[in-house]
């Protein structure tokens, strides 16, 4: 495996070099994403071939209890992967947050995505309605991928995808229409312009990346989840 590194020359990006820093730094000057680069020890592999043969993972995204991590019949290494996964939970929980380990073999699709597609696979920010931020980290599988702000444009600013909107809201471009993009998170999703060089996450890297909510001091984070093929499952934690 090449080892990862950080896209070069992206001023959005800070390198962090432990969780306090990476809890403790603000978010400024355009720094939008904070990376802790780690390389964790474990086999993360071993944990998600027994997840995906156990039989009970039916749904696409099985969000594991730490009762089902500790039973799972694992070597020394897969054991070292769960007690790496365990503190990171006890990690951002002892944070005040409510971090989720997911284990995904699919992700949902729109069925209809009609002129904006809304699914994760579609460069996206995240939102709140107060100060909040994303944390994830990839631990086995195809990894997250970010886009710098400057090669991403919002769909409802490119002036057909916009025309097409106003045509299916049948109004004018008026504040009611700026609520229906809101309501059905149109506002939130990014077209690559054609020279984009989207970048990935990497594996073990834990991530603390900028969200839209009203008065940040940065633009969000774009970035959306990888395809994936059958067969390749993620391991995933987020907050
Ligand atoms: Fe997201």
């Amino acid at each position: 495996m090449t080892p990862f590194s950080l896209p070069p020359g992206n001023s959005q990006i800070k390198c962090v070099h432990s969780f306090d820093e990476l809890v403790s730094t603000r978010f400024a000057d355009g720094v939008n994403a904070l990376c802790w680069q780690r390389t964790l020890p474990g086999d993360f592999g071993e944990i998600v071939q027994l997840l995906g043969s156990s039989g009970d993972s039916s749904e696409a995204i099985t969000t594991l209890d730490e009762a089902r991590l500790r039973r799972l019949p694992v070597s020394a290494e897969g054991r070292r992967a769960i007690d790496q996964l365990l503190a990171d939970l006890e990690l951002l929980r002892n944070h005040d947050l409510d971090p989720a380990l997911n284990f995904i073999s699919g992700y949902p699709r729109d069925d209809e995505p009609g002129p904006i597609p809304t699914d994760v696979f579609s460069f996206h920010a995240d939102s709140a309605p107060v100060e909040a931020d994303t944390f994830l980290c990839t631990y086995h599988g195809p990894t997250s991928e970010g886009v710098r702000n400057d090669e991403a444009q919002r769909r409802v600013d490119i002036p057909e995808t916009r025309s097409e909107l106003l045509k299916i809201f049948g109004g004018a471009d008026n504040d009611d229409f700026r609520e229906y993009l809101k309501e059905n998170c149109y506002d939130l999703h990014y077209a690559a312009v054609s020279q984009a060089r989207p970048f990935s996450f990497g594996l073990g890297n834990l991530w603390r990346i900028a969200i839209d909510y009203p008065g940040s001091p940065v633009p969000p984070c774009i970035h959306r989840a990888p395809a994936t093929l059958p067969g390749q499952a993620r391991l995933l934690l987020i907050s």
